[in-house]
């Protein structure tokens, strides 16, 4: 039986959406607590597919977890004074991309680590080739080995692990936090130069700093780490999720009438509220919240380039394609970071948009023409963002959609039914063939 979503299209969306925890911060927050023998306290987790998945693997590690579920608001409470070190062989470790960060983590801790290594995943390849490098800096040793078609790797640190100036080459938000696990234990200091600048890095350094790690510069493209012996327990706050509210504020700009999207820093929306704005969107900014009032008039199509952060981001593009195929003007969309990310505008035009997809190996172009009347179809989605866009686009079109493959949009958006369904969407979630 595979579960998938019914959408009718065409309702509007009034009331308010609660956002909760950024889950690229959780899933680092998460395996970063498995670095002390105390307990670590984290406040506002989604009970996301991901979430749940990596609670069960750090549950193999021996750490006792309990989870406070009330409504939309999950505290997980992590006791990891039995952890002891293993191997990661097992097979759910390669198919989940964040389990990379078990290597800085028990590097960090035990100065070793032994893994299946991460696989890609609908994105693509999605390589590691910069996390590991910065650990070959910080002192590791790491073999490869291929055996029955899956790659073990082995990481030691007989040396010690030891502070370095480390130089990415390209600003990856996974080496970036990656580095920064494994330095708070290195001997010395450690310089990532290059960093990420993601909110989820500063979110992640917050957390470490409370543990008592020693970090400066989180945030910025030199951050500082000077290795302390050992971590403690802490009580952390997440962030609030930018991109699931990214993605339901642009709902909002097409079907929203007094919409609220509630628990949020709009600091870091900056890329995604300058185009809404620049198209016409009709936006109230408050301290943590954006309301959408109503749609007066058409929008234009504003072009954008996915980049680092505070460029628009890459995990907003796909939902922001479907905004504009209903805006004026036929509008260019370059995607920088993933770019196989555009596999899913098959599935718009055969709704009824009129997409044109220029796919390279580094970098991807859409035009998207505007004011596409969308009905509804039977779709699936291709990747976790990719269903998100297609849910918007049930939304709006005449008719019913259907959207196979869904374990990909329950990986990233929390009771994402239920927040539609208080607003007035038309959303359910059925079993079926
Ligand atoms: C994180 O992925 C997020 N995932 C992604 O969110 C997000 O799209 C991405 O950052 C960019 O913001 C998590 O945090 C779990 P990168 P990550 O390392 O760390 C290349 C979502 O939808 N690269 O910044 O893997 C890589 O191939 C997901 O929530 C290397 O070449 O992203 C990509 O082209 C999707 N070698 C680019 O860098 C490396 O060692 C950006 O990757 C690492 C990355």
């Amino acid at each position: 039986m595979q579960s998938y979503f019914k959408v009718e299209g065409g309702n509007k969306l009034t009331g308010s959406i609660e956002i909760n925890g950024a889950k690229n911060s959780i899933l680092a927050l998460l395996i970063a607590s498995s670095m002390t023998n105390q307990v670590v306290t984290i406040e506002d987790v989604q009970n996301i597919k991901d979430v749940r998945s990596l609670i069960k693997k750090i549950k193999k590690l021996n750490s006792t977890i309990i989870i406070n579920d009330n409504s939309f608001r999950k505290t997980i409470i992590l006791d990891n004074k039995n952890l002891k070190y293993r191997d990661l062989f097992m097979d759910e470790i390669s198919e989940f991309r964040a389990s990379y960060y078990f290597i800085g983590a028990m590097i960090g801790r035990y100065k070793k680590c032994n893994l299946l290594l991460p696989g890609g995943c609908f994105l693509g390849p999605r390589p590691i080739d910069l996390h590991l490098k910065g650990f070959e800096e910080l002192g590791c040793t790491i073999i490869e080995k291929e055996e029955n078609g899956k790659t073990k790797l082995f990481i030691d640190t007989k040396d010690g692990l030891h502070g370095s100036d480390i130089f990415l080459d390209f600003p990856s938000v996974g080496a970036t936090i990656n580095i920064m696990l494994a330095a708070t234990l290195a001997e010395g200091t450690t310089t990532i130069e290059n960093a990420a600048k993601e909110p989820e890095i500063i979110d992640v350094a917050t957390m470490l700093t409370s543990m008592g790690a020693i970090i400066k510069g989180a945030g910025t493209n030199v951050i500082t780490i000077s290795g302390v012996k050992k971590l403690n327990g802490c009580f952390h706050q997440t962030i609030p999720d930018r991109i699931e509210a990214g993605t339901y504020i642009m709902y909002g700009a097409v079907l929203g009438e007094n919409l609220i999207i509630n628990n949020i820093i709009p600091e870091h929306l900056e890329g995604l509220i300058s185009k809404l704005t620049k198209m016409g969107v009709n936006l109230k900014i408050g301290d943590d919240y954006i309301k959408i009032i109503n749609r007066k008039k058409e929008f234009k199509g504003v072009p954008i380039t996915t980049g680092v952060y505070p460029s628009f981001p890459t995990d907003l593009q796909q939902v922001y394609v479907t905004l504009l195929t209903q805006c004026y003007g036929t509008t260019n969309v370059t995607e920088t970071i993933f770019p196989d990310r555009f596999r899913h505008c098959e599935y718009l035009n055969e709704m009824g948009a009129n997409i044109k997809v220029n796919s390279g190996e580094y970098l991807s172009k859409a035009t998207v023409d505007g004011f596409s009347n969308l009905v509804g179809k039977d779709v699936m989605a291709t990747d976790l963002r990719a269903g998100a866009a297609l849910i918007f686009a049930g939304l709006i079109a005449d008719g019913t959609t259907t959207i196979k493959n869904i374990n990909h949009v329950l990986r990233g958006y929390d009771n994402i039914v239920e927040k539609l369904t208080l607003v007035g969407a038309k959303i359910e979630l059925c079993e079926g063939e």
